[in-house]
């Protein structure tokens, strides 16, 4: 999806994931919190790329990560910055596309959660590289799996997005990319996919 019609399409979006952010908040915390499922917990810096309304970066700042978020709709941010989960979190906007704007190895974990299955294959590829660039240690993205249900199909069909495509691809694609890649399951609809950039610690 172009990058002007992603971000107004989130720009609307945004009241929505504001009612949402309690139950994804919730789903979050038992993913990476609870369960530790990516070993999160062992690191110290993280940046949440296409961060939406925060809820994934705040919990993260729970774990006690000095955390980062960055998203180019400024309807998400406002969700995000209006939530006082995300007190800890430092919020800025930023664009893939146009390069996410930290130096180099910047952050020990890189993570993007439900944005590259919206993107087509040359933006992917885009945000590979930049997700490799600014980290030091994992890359992970946390999207959906091959396991299809109606309402997602809809949804995704309605979104406009590549998602009947990269859920077909993107192993391939970051096996392609990374050299390395584990997939760990999340729920029956979702894994992370994660990724070693660097000497592990
Ligand atoms: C489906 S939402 C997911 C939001 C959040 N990660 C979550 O798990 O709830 C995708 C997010 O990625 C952001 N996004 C999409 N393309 C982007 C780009 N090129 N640069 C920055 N943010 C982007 C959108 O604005 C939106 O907030």
């Amino acid at each position: 999806m172009p990058n002007k019609k992603s971000r107004k399409l989130f720009d609307r979006l945004s009241p929505f994931y504001n009612r949402l952010y309690k139950r994804q908040h919730r789903n979050y915390a038992r993913i990476f919190h609870e369960m530790d499922h990516c070993n999160l917990s062992h690191f110290s810096t993280i940046i949440d790329v296409g961060c939406g309304s925060g809820a994934m970066a705040s919990v993260f700042s729970e774990m006690g990560l000095k955390t980062y978020a960055v998203d180019h709709s400024i309807g998400m941010l406002r969700v995000a910055k209006s939530r006082r989960e995300n007190a800890n979190v430092r919020l800025c906007r930023g664009s893939i596309g146009s390069g996410l704007p930290f130096s180099d190895n910047s952050f020990d974990v890189v993570m993007a959660a439900f944005v590259a299955h919206g993107m087509n294959a040359d933006q992917r590829l885009l945000l590979y590289k930049e997700m490799k660039r600014v980290g030091k240690h994992l890359v992970i993205l946390h999207d959906y799996n091959g396991v299809r249900s109606v309402a997602i199909s809809i949804a995704e069909f309605a979104e406009g997005g590549d998602y009947f495509k990269f859920i077909r691809v993107v192993k391939d694609e970051l096996m392609d990319f990374f050299g390395n890649l584990e997939v760990i399951e999340t729920d029956k609809h979702s894994s992370c996919y994660v990724c070693n950039i660097g000497c592990n610690i």
